[in-house]
């Protein structure tokens, strides 16, 4: 939630952080400002809305400034209003910070801080960190604001200017990400990676605690202790800045959607070998007698990432026979599971920043579990914690309704499943290379499936003014029943329920009615029988049935009223072609309501704080 972006150098810091914020824009976009040095004065300007707001107000009185901060924000504490939004100045506007994150005892210090007369101009919790910085200062930006996170409680990435300094930007942070771009001659900071790639690939990750001074010419980083980190390792992003574009796609959202045969595809690639039974990820560091250890498996996540955890739990149960509990992160936080040595936890995470996912990390970790992320962003706060990272490799996701992570995801979570119930003996090689093939084959499937979309967009057309839908599943296929209808609540705002179809009888069904949607997932499987008779109680009770075969299944021409085939494949390995359907649906819903399909209101990509 909220996106920083800082630069120091020759360029004209505006452009440079119009260029970032816009990238960030998927993590908050309720209001978005900027601050620059001009002549020694500090000059803020911010606007509520979507950022081109503020480019069109910067442009019709420009600024230009060697050194900047720009923030894109979520609302945490405070409506979003010009005032709220960040740059937030101290009373004398010699000192300027953007924050991500959440000071948790800044009503106590706020209460202080009045009884010193200090006047406040917002109801953010972040005008507290500025106002004390200011109290703390002397003659140094850095000692200032190190005396004053130690006395915040919270989490927080920070960018910090000072008039009286104007040749650097000062950063810090905890359990929120930072990232600082190294370019030559030229500074960056930034929440994520993406806002950098159009300057440079060469980044350094800060770690929590870490406070860091950045001139145009060098980084200087204190770590918790304030000694100086000489060399803290600069990594080389794979990602390329084209990637983080719409390439001619009127939204990210359509374009992760179309790349998902690629992204599995890499996902995959190096990693399993279908003519050999064999599945190899090196990341995963758990030793083959560890593997046998394993008593219970608990897979933790939220949103999307948490569905694929829901469809894990089948595959680890089924072929693995491991006991498979899946949590929600700010549930199983909070809930004192029984957690043990034998246990492996794994988080998934596309962001690897979702902070309820983090917290269950770092709880998991201190129970002496072993601890597993499946996460996409590399260098991101969950990658860097846990034990063991899968990487999903689908590149950077922009449109905040996940789409090809969720694929990937689930493309990690088939490959591990296979391999430890290979290694635990419980799949032999033969079906080991059975399952690989199929999964090998998904990619081309995917392909041919969306030279139909056509028949997707036909479909949305039809049901765009109903206010409810329901999704039904079972099976492995139930995970995908609420993920398709999250699809359609996040970016239509229509309302929209998944549900086991078994567990109709027991209240949803009470909902049918003639203005009823019912999306039905009914692909070939050991409980087709099942749904099928499901699908006949919704529809005699004049529900619309909107059904998700298997090609070539006739049977189910008399059973519903629109139909969408999707290629064959083995019933576990389905909710990789079922939810492709289910993602256009929602999307082409969306479109033709004239939604905001990237940036749904009230959502961000990446939640930050719990
Ligand atoms: C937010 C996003 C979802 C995402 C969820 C978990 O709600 O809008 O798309 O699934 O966070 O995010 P993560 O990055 O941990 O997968």
């Amino acid at each position: 939630m909220c996106g920083i972006v800082g630069y120091i150098g020759k360029r004209n810091s505006v452009d440079v952080i119009f260029d970032g914020l816009r990238k960030l824009e998927y993590r908050g976009y309720d209001s978005s400002g900027i601050a620059v040095i001009v002549d020694k004065e500090l000059q803020v300007r911010k606007k509520v809305g979507r950022i081109y707001n503020l480019r069109s107000d910067i442009l019709k009185d420009p600024i230009t400034s060697n050194i900047g901060l720009g923030h894109t924000r979520w609302a945490t504490h405070g409506k979003p209003s010009e005032k709220n939004a960040h740059p937030h100045m101290d009373s004398t506007k010699s000192i300027v910070i953007v924050h991500n994150g959440i000071v948790e005892n800044y009503a106590k210090l706020r209460t202080e801080l009045l009884e010193c007369n200090q006047e406040f101009e917002s109801e953010t919790d972040t005008e507290v960190i500025v106002h004390l910085i200011k109290k703390n200062y002397s003659n140094s930006l850095f000692r200032a604001v190190q005396e004053t996170l130690s006395e915040i409680k919270g989490s927080y990435a920070l960018g910090i200017m000072c008039k009286y300094e104007p040749d650097k930007i000062v950063c810090a942070r905890r359990d929120a990400p930072l990232v600082i771009g190294i370019g030559q001659g030229e500074n960056f900071i930034a929440s994520d990676v993406t806002a950098l790639l159009h300057y440079t690939r060469n980044v350094v990750f800060l770690e929590d605690g870490d406070i860091a001074e950045i001139m145009a010419d060098k980084v200087i980083i204190r770590d918790i202790r304030s000694n100086i980190i000489k060399n803290r390792e600069i990594k080389s992003i794979l990602w390329n800045d084209a990637q983080s574009e719409k390439n001619g796609y009127k939204h990210f959202m359509l374009k992760e959607i179309l790349e998902q045969p690629r992204t599995i595809e890499e996902t995959f690639r190096g990693r399993i070998y279908p003519n050999e039974g064999r599945v190899y990820i090196k990341e995963f560091g758990l030793k083959d007698e560890d593997i046998k250890n394993i008593s219970n498996i608990y897979v933790v996540a939220c949103g999307t990432s948490y569905h694929a955890g829901l469809v894990s739990k089948f595959l680890f149960e089924n072929f693995a026979e491991i006991p498979t509990e899946v949590d929600i992160a700010s549930e199983f936080r909070y809930r004192n599971s029984v957690l043990s040595k034998k246990n492996l936890v794994i988080v998934i995470s596309q962001s690897g920043e979702t902070a309820d996912t983090l917290a269950a990390l770092k709880l998991a970790k201190s129970k002496d579990c072993w601890t597993l992320a499946i996460c996409n962003v590399v260098g991101s706060s969950i990658s860097r914690e846990a034990e063991n990272v899968i990487y999903t490799y689908c590149g950077p996701e922009i449109g905040v309704a996940s789409t090809k992570a969720f694929t990937s995801q689930l493309t990690v979570l088939y490959m591990l499943a296979f391999d430890l119930a290979n290694k635990r003996g419980k799949l032999g090689k033969e079906k080991l290379k059975e399952y690989l093939n199929e999964l090998w084959e998904i990619p081309l499937k995917i392909s041919g499936f969306l030279k139909n979309i056509k028949l997707l967009q036909d479909i949305a057309e039809v049901f765009i003014s109903k206010r409810n839908f329901l999704y039904l599943g079972r099976h492995v296929n139930y995970p995908i029943a609420l993920e398709g209808a999250l699809k359609l609540k996040e970016i239509s705002y229509i309302h929209a329920e998944g549900y086991a179809a078994g567990e109709m009888k027991h209240g949803p069904i009470a909902l049918i009615d003639e203005s009823m949607p019912i999306v039905a997932i009914v692909v070939k499987s050991g409980v087709y029988e099942k749904i099928i008779s499901n699908i006949e109680e919704a529809k005699s009770r004049g529900g619309t049935i909107i059904a998700l075969a298997s090609e070539y299944d006739e049977e189910i021409v008399a059973k519903s009223d629109y139909i969408i085939y999707v290629p064959k494949v083995n019933e576990f390995i389905s909710p990789l072609v079922t939810v492709i359907p289910l993602q256009l649906l929602a999307y082409y819903i969306a479109v033709f309501l004239g939604r905001d399909v990237d940036q749904p209101r009230n959502l961000a990509k990446s939640v930050t704080v719990e």
